[in-house]
């Protein structure tokens, strides 16, 4: 098997991640402030979230929040925001962890709603999110990096556009997180919402969110916190305030593991490793003609996410003879991206997508161009498959 899925979920996990989590399976549990003795040094969270905040320069670990994902992450962005009313702005270039939210919040809570439109590319210009501004807008909501194109978004003038405006701006690191160096206090996001089982290499059922200080939001739930027993309502001080219930502590303990490998290797000898593997399968499918290739040529500002389609065989119909035919894993579908499909002229069917991760190697690329070239030199059979 040829794994190429790795924006769902990055496989294999690096083997320090293997042995961190399989160390705390087979160890005394040390639940947080719920054990029946004295925590040893620091706990899981305390240690992953200092890591967390070094790795994404965050100025302060109490305000990394453990979640369940980027999904839980942007619905506590969003529907944390008081009051529900108000405009909001978004792009073309969303997963349904966003939309649907906001959607939910249109629907019951009358908010406003504007969706900017993106190029085919998945790029959207800081200007044409300025331009629908209006007095009633409360945030812009976006996501650094598209899942399908791979198109990274200049952050850093979006959240000026924003704060020149007094918005908040709550970003989707779903895709840049372990990718691109990110520089949450330098690039000054408001929230930043993260997944733990992508390119952080962690297990997946694990990720957080970054609130920067003098924002609150409406806590998604409520309830224990192993301290403080003695208050019937929610604690206030961070991270008590978000974080109730029992952590996800072999998820934390991955993720931190997950963070350490990425620092050990280098965040640009990965991502100089994922480049060339995008710009191999850019090359190796430029010439055959039934191919169409998504995204941008300009590198610099993409992740190593390859979209394309071939003419006469759908998607999930492509997706289907890789995988039975070839052993390659890829995913056909939109990809919880219906709006960026709509721009790259490429809905309702969707496209195939190919994620290497830092682990792929020339040699599965090179199969995998192989396995086109064949599909296409055979398209009849293949078209009746
Ligand atoms: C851009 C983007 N946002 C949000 C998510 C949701 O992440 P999770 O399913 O881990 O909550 C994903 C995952 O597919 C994604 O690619």
């Amino acid at each position: 098997m040829i794994y190429l899925n790795n924006s769902a979920t990055s496989y294999p996990k690096p083997q320090n991640v293997v042995e961190a989590v399989s160390n705390y399976l087979t160890t005394v549990p040390v639940n947080p402030s719920r054990s029946g003795f004295e925590v040893q040094g620091e706990d899981a969270p305390t240690a992953c979230r200092q890591k967390l905040a070094a790795f994404f320069k965050a100025d302060d670990p109490n305000r990394l929040i453990f979640t369940s994902g980027a999904t839980e992450s942007l619905n506590m962005a969003i529907f944390g925001l008081t009051p529900a009313e108000g405009h909001i702005i978004t792009t073309a270039i969303e997963h349904t962890s966003v939309l649907r939210p906001l959607k939910a919040l249109e629907k019951e809570a009358g908010l406003e709603l504007t969706i900017v439109e993106s190029d085919a590319d998945g790029c959207v210009n800081p200007i044409d999110i300025a331009a629908h501004i209006q007095t009633s807008t409360k945030a812009i909501v976006v996501n650094h990096c598209s899942n399908v194109t791979g198109q990274v978004l200049d952050i850093k003038s979006i959240a000026g556009i924003a704060h020149e405006h007094g918005l908040v701006l709550i970003v989707d690191g779903s895709q840049s997180a372990g990718n691109i160096p990110i520089d949450i206090t330098g690039a000054g996001i408001d929230i930043f919402a993260f997944t733990g089982h992508k390119s952080l290499y962690g297990m997946p059922g694990v990720g957080g969110v970054y609130i920067r200080e003098g924002l609150a939001l409406k806590p998604l739930k409520v309830g224990g916190t192993g301290v403080k027993s003695e208050l019937l309502s929610q604690p206030t001080e961070l991270p008590l305030y978000y974080e109730s219930g029992t952590h996800n502590l072999p998820g934390i303990v991955s993720l931190a593991a997950g963070i350490d490998f990425i620092q050990d290797t280098g965040l640009e000898q990965i991502n100089r490793t994922k480049h060339n593997h995008l710009k191999r399968l850019t090359e190796g499918l430029h010439d055959i003609p039934e191919v169409t290739i998504y995204g941008s040529d300009d590198f610099d500002n993409r992740c190593a996410v390859f979209c394309f389609n071939m003419e006469g065989i759908s998607p999930p119909d492509l997706g289907y003879i890789l995988e039975g035919s070839f052993g390659i894993i890829a995913r056909a579908g939109l990809h919880c991206a219906p709006l960026i499909h709509k721009a790259m002229g490429a809905y309702p069917q969707g496209s195939v997508r190919v994620s290497p991760s830092y682990f792929t190697t020339t040699a599965e690329i090179d199969f995998f161009i192989k396995a086109i070239q064949e599909i296409s030199a055979n398209i009849q059979h293949y078209e009746n498959y």
